[in-house]
């Protein structure tokens, strides 16, 4: 991956460097325009960044994760069929705050991440209060993160921290499938995407569930 130029790849090297000059940048400098910036968290193969970049092509999006086998599907994907509003960052997501400027961030999804069920792991999960936080430096006002997943336990764990933190809730479809008649049509069509852990899950009977929120 480190040819391809839809892919960065940073390390704790970065963070400890304090120096990312794409922060505060990615559109301009990036994507070479000034439209909308979307993440999508433990992406995985990408397969939410393509599906929306496709849909939105006034947007720009990029999928973050730490696997890069993963990421390589996605981002020679997107090479391949030429989709120039859609990009990779490999690291930690932990380290999210180095990369992006404050306000920098219109949406986030997160897309199918480790419940992370085990208490001491709890900080792990990547809704948990330190991750939120951590959001909301670079989420514009307003800006909604979006979750889905196939996990009861993570699922509510996240409603539970909606009601304790007091963010609000835009949409919640408990079951997804049973409900997309209730989200307007490009987004229903996005919803539908299914991705590599979705298809795992799917097969063992989970329900899949989604909900959006804004923490400000
Ligand atoms: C269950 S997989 C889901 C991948 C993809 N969204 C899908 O649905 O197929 C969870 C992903 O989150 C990534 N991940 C979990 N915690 C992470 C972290 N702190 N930083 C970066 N990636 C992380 C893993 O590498 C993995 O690819």
């Amino acid at each position: 991956m480190k040819d391809f130029p839809n892919v960065l790849e940073h390390g704790i090297e970065t963070v400890q460097s304090g120096v990312f000059p794409l922060a505060g940048n990615w559109s301009k400098d990036h994507f070479k325009n000034n439209n909308p910036l979307v993440l999508e968290l433990a992406c995985g193969k990408g397969e939410f960044a393509l599906a929306m970049a496709k849909m939105w092509p006034e947007r720009n999006y990029l999928g973050i994760d730490i696997k890069g086998a993963r990421m390589y599907v996605g981002a020679n994907e997107a090479l391949s069929s030429d989709l120039r509003n859609v990009a990779f960052l490999r690291t930690r997501i932990d380290f999210v705050e180095t990369f992006f400027g404050e306000d920098e961030v219109d949406e986030i999804w997160i897309t199918f991440p480790d419940p992370q069920p085990q208490d001491n792991r709890a900080k792990k999960r990547l809704t948990s209060p330190m991750f939120i936080d951590r959001y909301r430096k670079l989420l514009k006002k307003g800006g909604e993160i979006r979750l889905k997943t196939d996990s009861d336990f993570f699922y509510n764990y996240t409603l539970e921290q909606i009601e304790e933190q007091g963010y609000s809730i835009t949409k919640r479809l408990d079951n997804l499938y049973a409900q997309l008649e209730e989200v307007p049509d490009e987004l229903a069509s996005v919803l539908g995407t299914k991705t590599h852990y979705e298809k795992i899950f799917s097969a063992k009977g989970y329900q899949i569930k989604y909900v959006s929120f804004r923490i400000d």
